[in-house]
């Protein structure tokens, strides 16, 4: 056992977490971006690191210090993303998305500051979709044996939305919030439930993130051969 009380069951394992949430550039100085906080994902590298892995962090925007013993590998788009994920996963054991990726981005990039014009209202924002990095690691796994780990925070009909949704994306295991009455966003806490593509269903009690994070964990160790 380590000084936090676990043993070190993912030594000798590379894991990779993403964390944060994506900013899709439209000029030099504005992006859409979304309220992600990383602290899930922070979490989940902390909890793999003190278990023994070594540890691959993308941090998209996170404003947290970088985890001790952690390569944190900084983006800030989803094409920045996409692109550090296939090559961290590359020789990855396991590959967690935590991060809140933007499903559209601006179609085209100003490259000079967009400017008002006098009397004249602004142009729409055109938007089209980015590529699902989840689905794209889990069908094109670099390893055979390697686990794949989705989150999806939902609303109405959690469980059938979860299993939906692990079912499209092809993963192994999918971490399912429930949002909306005060839940999940910017908290330090978090309930959950998390769904395998074995059919199996795992409940988290309401608790601290590393608490979810370990259960993840124990869920990928598991899985792996
Ligand atoms: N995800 C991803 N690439 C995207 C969108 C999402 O890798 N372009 C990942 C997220 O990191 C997360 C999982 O997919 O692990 C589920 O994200 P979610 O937004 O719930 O799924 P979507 O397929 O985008 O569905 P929705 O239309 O409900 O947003
Ligand atoms: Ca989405």
């Amino acid at each position: 056992p380590t000084a936090e009380g676990w043993t070190a069951d993912l030594a000798g394992r590379h894991v990779v977490v993403s964390a944060g949430g994506t900013r899709e550039p439209l000029d030099p100085v504005r992006f859409l971006g979304n309220r992600s906080s990383g602290r899930q994902g922070y979490a989940l590298a902390r909890t793999a690191a003190a278990r023994g892995a070594r540890v691959t962090l993308l941090s998209a925007n996170a404003e947290l210090p970088d985890p001790a013993g952690v390569d944190v590998v900084r983006v800030e788009s989803a094409a920045e993303l996409h692109r550090a994920a296939r090559a961290a996963a590359e020789d990855a054991h396991a590959v967690v998305m935590a991060a809140a990726v933007a499903d559209f981005r601006p179609a085209t990039y100003a490259s000079g500051k967009i400017k008002k014009v006098a009397g004249q209202e602004p142009a729409p924002i055109a938007l089209v979709r980015n590529p699902d990095i989840l689905a794209d690691l889990a069908a094109h796994r670099a390893r055979a044996d390697q686990v794949v780990v989705g989150f999806a925070a939902e609303t109405d009909d959690v469980l059938a939305n979860g299993r939906a949704k692990l079912a499209s994306k092809g993963c192994d295991l999918l971490v399912v919030n429930e949002v909306g009455n005060g839940k999940a966003f910017g908290t330090g806490e978090n309930e959950a439930v998390v769904l395998g593509a074995d059919g199996s269903e795992t409940p988290v009690p309401f608790g601290p993130k590393e608490a979810l994070a370990d259960i993840v964990w124990d869920l990928v160790r598991a899985r792996l051969r």
